[in-house]
């Protein structure tokens, strides 16, 4: 027990609290006066607590970190995040997609992996997932997706009817729903999973030279994952299992790491490649992009206060630094919109003042007032001007390029040989799981078919995964059939 006199209690003015067990009153049975302002402040203040939570991805948690280079890459970036011997702070925020801020993290469901680095050129956000592919290819799909995710108009259920409906309608989800229904799709731990850009990013070195490349994190912890019937077990009696296990483990020194491997590919590859690199329902084998070491990012310290520094958190793959630049990937030139824009409607429109999201490197902008300012431009606020305001310096800091040219138009990526839906999803059945993942495969799906998906989105459901894997279509038709008798 402490022996300390705790702090005199105070409004959020700094006045002293008269008493915090009665409200002011006139005598005993009386009305409640107007200048109990403490009162006031009390209910005012616990209505507005709630903060709009994220549209995806709003059940998380994070902590902070160091990110340390440990090969030399300068020949493919000139980043300074990424030189040899630097060593950056960052944070990290780990999440399901589909539910709301308070659902178990006990879902099988996609993970989060979004990251912050708190560099010398800025902060440099990389906002990732724990699979190496996306369910669609286009971003004007996205939101539908998220909505099939979330929850039914009348009666607010959530629908696996509406999940299998959209994603079998549109083949090009096929890798993706083959990873989700997979053991990956059901993380042991946040700190049992590998973290991946899924895009392709573009990395300009020293000499202006260009070239594509995806991130893979890998995890010193080795992935594991529940199985269904587990989860479902501590969806009911542990179900914020994920959160309590990263913080629990960083309290005890017991620090995650994972290694920052690249794939490479040569500039010029990207136009004959057998399929679209930049398409990201895809994977690049490694056996043609082979994984290149570059440094270890550790986490060492939990947040001191969730609000602030992780639900306040702001990851956009805009805030890319010199040296990093976006691919043509078209899904993820959508996304250098929709975060900014998201943070500006969640937190308010001076977000990047929010500590947690402040960058180190110094900020000298002419972005001016606003809600919640709290630093503000100084004199002259306009450019160009004689006054010795802030200069962009496009001399070392050119924008990431690529030549592209054509008619305006609505219409697939341009084809290439290989640009089928099936086969990468019919390679990872076949080929990297083994009989037992298969079985697990086969059961969470016929599983999450038997739980409300209804005629004819189930026959669609069969005649994808045919397509998929021909045994993998029989089986679940079977398990179905059997599951319904
Ligand atoms: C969160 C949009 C695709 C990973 C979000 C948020 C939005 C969004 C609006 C909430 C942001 C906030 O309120 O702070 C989109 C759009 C996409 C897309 C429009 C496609 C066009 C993806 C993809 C990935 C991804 C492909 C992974 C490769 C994440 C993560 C978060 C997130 C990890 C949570 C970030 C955090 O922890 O704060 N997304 N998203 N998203 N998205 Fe996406």
């Amino acid at each position: 027990m402490t022996t300390e006199q705790p702090p005199p209690q105070t409004t959020d003015a700094g006045i002293p609290v008269e008493s915090d067990t009665y409200s002011l009153t006139v005598g005993a049975g009386g009305p409640i006066l107007l200048q109990d302002s403490y009162l006031i402040e009390q209910m005012a203040n616990f209505n507005r607590e709630r903060i709009t939570e994220r549209q995806p991805h709003a059940k998380g948690s994070g902590a902070f970190g160091r990110f340390e280079v440990t090969s030399d890459v300068s020949a493919y970036t000139k980043a300074a995040v990424f030189q040899p011997g630097t060593t950056t702070r960052m944070m990290a925020r780990f999440s399901t997609v589909a539910g709301e801020r308070g659902s178990p993290d006990m879902w099988r469901d996609l993970r989060g992996f979004a990251l912050k680095f708190y560099t010398s050129e800025g902060n440099y956000d990389l906002v990732g997932n724990d699979t190496p592919v996306f369910f669609v290819k286009d971003p004007i799909h996205f939101q539908n997706f998220i909505r099939s995710q979330k929850r039914l108009a009348k009666v607010n259920l959530r629908s696996n009817d509406m999940q299998w409906d959209f994603w079998t309608l549109l083949p090009e989800t096929a890798h993706q729903v083959i990873w989700l229904m997979g053991d990956r799709g059901f993380p042991k731990t946040f700190r049992h999973m590998n973290g991946y850009s899924s895009h392709a990013y573009m990395w300009i070195n020293a000499d202006g030279e260009r070239c594509w490349v995806k991130y893979h994190f890998i995890s010193h912890q080795g992935v594991d994952f529940w199985t269904q019937e587990e989860g479902d077990r501590l969806a009911g009696t542990d179900p914020d299992l994920h959160t309590r296990d990263l913080y629990e483990a960083i309290e005890r020194g017991d620090f995650p790491a994972w290694t920052l491997k690249m794939q490479i590919m040569p500039y010029e590859d990207a136009k004959t490649y057998r399929f679209n690199p930049f398409d990201m329902t895809k994977v690049w084998p490694h056996g043609d992009y082979p994984l290149i070491e570059v440094g270890r990012m550790t986490l060492d310290r939990n947040p001191a206060d969730y609000h602030t520094e992780i639900e306040q958190a702001a990851f956009a793959p805009s805030n890319l630094v010199p040296g990093i630049g976006p691919s043509p990937d078209r899904m993820l030139l959508g996304r250098l919109f929709s975060y900014p824009d998201a943070h500006r409607a969640r937190l308010g429109v001076n977000y990047t003042q929010i500590p947690v999201n402040a960058p180190v490197a110094p900020v000298h902008s002419y972005s001016k007032d606003g809600v919640m300012r709290i630093h503000n431009v100084a004199d002259p606020v306009y450019f160009p001007n004689s006054k010795g305001g802030p200069k962009a310096d496009s001399e070392h800091y050119q924008p990431a390029s690529w030549y592209t040219d054509g008619e305006l138009m609505r219409t697939a990526y341009e084809h290439h040989p290989e640009d089928d839906d099936w086969s990468q999803p019919g390679t990872l059945v076949r080929e990297v799981m083994d009989d037992a993942a298969r079985d697990r495969l086969v059961s969470n799906i016929v599983g999450h078919l038997l739980n409300g998906v209804t005629e004819p989105v189930l026959q669609r459901a069969f005649w994808y995964l045919r397509n998929v894997d021909k045994s993998l279509g029989e089986r679940v038709e079977k398990g179905v059939a059997a599951g319904q008798a």
